[in-house]
Order: structure tokens, then sequence, then C-alpha cells
């Protein structure tokens, strides 16, 4: 079999689209434009990369924007100071603080001052609680992007077997979450899983999110599975010059994609989907502080 590719990018791309739409309706309707603020704290290249994007596209899709650049040697108690001051701002219905932070400065002090209605990352205690019992509320970006991309894949996802790899709280225990509440059977697979392969062959799904260079190999993907490889890693590739890097995900692609009956792509698939949802989570969070009802293609 040859997989058949999943396209985060034209997804993505079709998905502002719409966000765009709700926030013109917002802004019509309501006299609401939502706004995000976007705080990095230090100079790592690839944090300022994605917070640029970030900016960038909450413009594109008619969202009032503020990006705060602070230098690496700002006090704890400043950037604390900074996130209650968006906490009260009226035109910012999202706040987020771009991980990793400097390492004079806790992230999980700055997260428990997110107020969780602007929490568009879904990273605060309460808002992973809202998740959690299906709560309204924002949902962690990245396995909300996964979910769009498997329902229009797959349609109707109840019963599929779904083995998730990693465990993290960014994207690993969100997605059982939302895989669950999908009616799947979820396996939360990691690092100390015993025999790993044999757990993956039995896989509907397969949400590969280790952090590990194509360490899901293709003779482990069930013929017809479905793969969302969350994986982003950049492996020295000195055949294209001196210095140039590559960028793999967590499976191994082109073997997996003999097997699949779907991938995503590295880049190209579950990548752009993350900013989006950012997006789709600022309107949801506008609506919701407004005492509306988020829009129901923006949530899960
Ligand atoms: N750093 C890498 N990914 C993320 C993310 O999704 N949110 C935040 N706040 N920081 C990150």
């Amino acid at each position: 079999m040859t997989a058949k590719i999943i396209d985060g990018k034209s997804y993505a791309e079709g998905l502002r689209g719409r966000i765009a739409g709700h926030v013109q309706r917002l802004k019509a309707e309501h006299g609401i434009t939502p706004g995000l603020a976007v705080v990095i704290v230090g100079y790592d290249p690839g944090s300022q990369i994605y917070v640029s994007q970030k900016a960038k596209q909450t413009v594109e899709v008619g969202m009032h924007s503020e990006k705060y650049e602070l230098p690496e040697e700002t006090p704890e108690a400043d950037v604390l100071a900074l996130v209650e001051k968006l906490n009260r701002d009226p035109a910012i219905h999202g706040i987020l603080v771009q991980l990793p932070v400097p390492r004079h400065i806790d992230p999980n002090k700055i997260i428990a001052t997110i107020s969780p209605d602007k929490d568009v990352d879904c990273f605060t205690p309460a808002s992973v609680g809202k998740l959690q019992i299906g709560l309204p509320g924002p949902v962690s970006c990245t396995p909300l992007g996964c979910l769009m991309l498997l329902r229009d894949t797959l349609g109707s996802l109840a019963g599929l077997n779904a083995v998730i790899v990693g465990r993290s709280n960014l994207v690993g225990k969100p997605m059982a979450q939302l895989l669950l509440r999908e009616n799947c059977t979820v396996t939360v697979a990691h690092s100390r899983t015993r025999d790993l392969a044999d757990v993956v062959r039995g896989a509907d799904i397969v949400v590969a999110a280790v952090g590990r260079p194509e360490m899901i190999k293709g003779d482990w993907i069930k013929p017809g599975a479905t793969v969302i490889d969350v994986g982003i890693n950049r492996l020295p590739a000195p055949e294209r010059g001196e210095g140039k890097t590559r960028i793999v995900g967590d499976v191994e692609f082109k073997a997996a994609a003999e097997q699949a009956g779907a991938i995503t792509p590295v880049p190209g698939g579950v990548g752009p989907m993350t900013i989006a949802c950012l997006l789709a989570n600022t309107v949801t969070t506008a609506s919701l502080i407004n005492g509306l009802e988020p829009p129901k293609d923006l949530t899960p």
C-alpha cells in the first residue's frame, strides 16, 4: 500500500480562512476584536522564528496582536508583572509565553499566573481540568491540530485503537483525552513501554510524539493505519553541504508510508496546524470571555 499524504499545510490554510470569517463576524456582530499577546524572553533563534510567525498569522486573520520581546536577563518578577497586566487588559483574550524560558525563571510560576480564561496554550491546571472533563475552553494546540487532521482523514474515530507514543503534558496526555472523547480505545506508550513495536502494530491510529528521530519503524505500522507524526527533529545532512541539516519526524516516513493508509509528512503535516489552532483558541477564549458560544468548528 502507498499511503495518502495528509497535507497539514493546506488544511491549516483552510482553517485560517474559517478563523478569519469568525473574526469578521465577532467584529461586525459583537464589536469584539480577538487579541493575542505573545511574550518571549531571551534570544533563542528557534523560539524567535515561532513567535514572529504567530504574531504575523494573528494579524493575517484580522486579530489584534501584541508581541513582547524581553531581554534574556529580565527578572522573573517583571515577566509575572507583564502577565498580570495582560490578564487585566480587555483588548487581550489570549496570552502565550513562549517556552522554554531562561533558567532563572520558573515556567510553572509563569503558567500559574496566566488567567485560565486567556490560557490559549491550555497549560494552566484549570484548563487541563476542563479539557479532562469536557467543559468548553481552549484545547492544547498541537493535539487539537492532530484531531482535526484525523477527523478530516477518517470521519468518525469511534471504536478505533489509538496508540500515542509519548506522554508529555504538551502533546501525549491531552491527545489521550481528546481521543477518549472521540470514543477511541487509547493506549499511551512511552520510552519505557515493553514491546513497543507490538503495541504500535495493534494501532488503527498512531500519534508519534516522543521527540526521537525516526524511532517508530515502518514495519511496526499496521497495514492501512493512520499515522500522525508530531516529531520535528533536526539531523545533520552533510550531503546537502557543510553545516546543513534536514528535518525528520519521529516516524521512519518512507517505510511507514508503504504500510499506512494515510500519514502526515514532516515538515508540512502537523507543524502548520499548531499555530492555526492557537488562533482558533484565541477565537474560542474571546467568545467565552464575552459570554458567547465558541464556533463549533474550532473546538473538539
Ligand atoms: N514552545 C514550543 N511549543 C510551544 C507551545 O506550543 N507553546 C508555548 N507557550 N511555548 C512553546
